[in-house]
């Protein structure tokens, strides 16, 4: 028995990291998968699992049209969507407040806080039809902490935090759960974007991780498990840290 057994998930940002380590393990769980991304590498996530409990979709989260459409298709391939996680996710490109650029900071701003705004706007309507759902929007311990140089990544993660716990108010008595989960540093392409190929900057990421080592997607992936499943049932307006201790210190 599969802790998501005959469920279906949307998980944005499927095609990398974390998005991608979740389909697969809500996969595994039983869950039929929406593998949904911007860059094309959600089918090869979706190939992975299997077509039959895996979609693909080419969807970017900051636009509307191809958030509802991605809704609509999700309903008339499964007819239903109990689990939302709302991962997409870009970490633009790191500058001081003074010199951040400014289309840059609408850019990260659209993905990260917009994207997850029209996931909820457009995924909770169709989550009511069959009365509940879960929602899980990745944060970060950049939206309860401050980071030098990233002045819009931090914003939009403080708006995912803030978000979820105001459509979880808003939904708490409809069967709608919504939590957001705060990962600390995850060896993703992400991350090794951020490090830049720099060992120096790679062992800097590590030594603010209190265990001593970065985390791995998978252990992100089984925390939004559990605020899928049902194991979960009287948690939401979290927000939820998956660390290694980093919001410890
Ligand atoms: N890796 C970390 O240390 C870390 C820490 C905290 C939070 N996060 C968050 O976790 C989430 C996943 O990040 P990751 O580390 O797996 O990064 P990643 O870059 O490996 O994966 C992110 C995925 O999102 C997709 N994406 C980007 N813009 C999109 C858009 N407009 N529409 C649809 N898909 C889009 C990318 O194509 C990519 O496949 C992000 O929200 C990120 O901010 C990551």
């Amino acid at each position: 028995m599969g802790q998501l057994d005959g469920k279906v998930a949307i998980v944005t940002g499927a095609g990398s990291g974390i998005g991608k380590a979740a389909a697969k393990l809500f996969a595994a769980e039983g869950a039929k998968v929406v593998c949904a991304d911007v860059s094309g590498a959600e089918a090869a996530t979706a190939m992975e699992i299997g077509p039959a409990q895996a979609a693909a979709m080419t969807v970017d989260v900051a636009k509307a049209a191809d958030v509802r459409g991605m809704m609509e298709r999700t309903k008339a391939l499964y007819g239903r969507l109990d689990v939302l996680f709302n991962n997409a996710g870009i970490e633009g490109k790191p500058a001081p407040t003074t010199e951040y650029d400014e289309e840059d900071f609408d850019r990260v701003l659209a993905v990260n806080a917009r994207g997850v705004f029209l996931g909820m706007k457009y995924g909770i309507p169709l989550m009511l039809e069959t009365g509940g759902g879960s929602v899980i929007n990745t944060a970060s311990v950049a939206g309860l902490v401050g980071f030098p140089g990233l002045v819009a990544y931090t914003a939009s993660k403080g708006a995912v935090i803030q978000m979820t716990k105001t459509a979880a108010l808003e939904y708490a008595t409809a069967g709608i759960r919504v939590n957001a989960i705060c990962p600390g540093v995850i060896w993703t392409p992400m991350v090794e974007r951020f490090a830049g190929g720099s060992e120096e900057a790679q062992a800097q990421l590590t030594a603010a991780e209190p265990v001593g080592r970065m985390g791995r997607p998978e252990e992100v992936a089984a925390l939004a498990l559990f605020l899928a499943s049902d194991a979960s049932s009287f948690v939401t307006g979290a927000a939820l840290p998956v660390d290694g201790g980093f919001l410890a210190r």
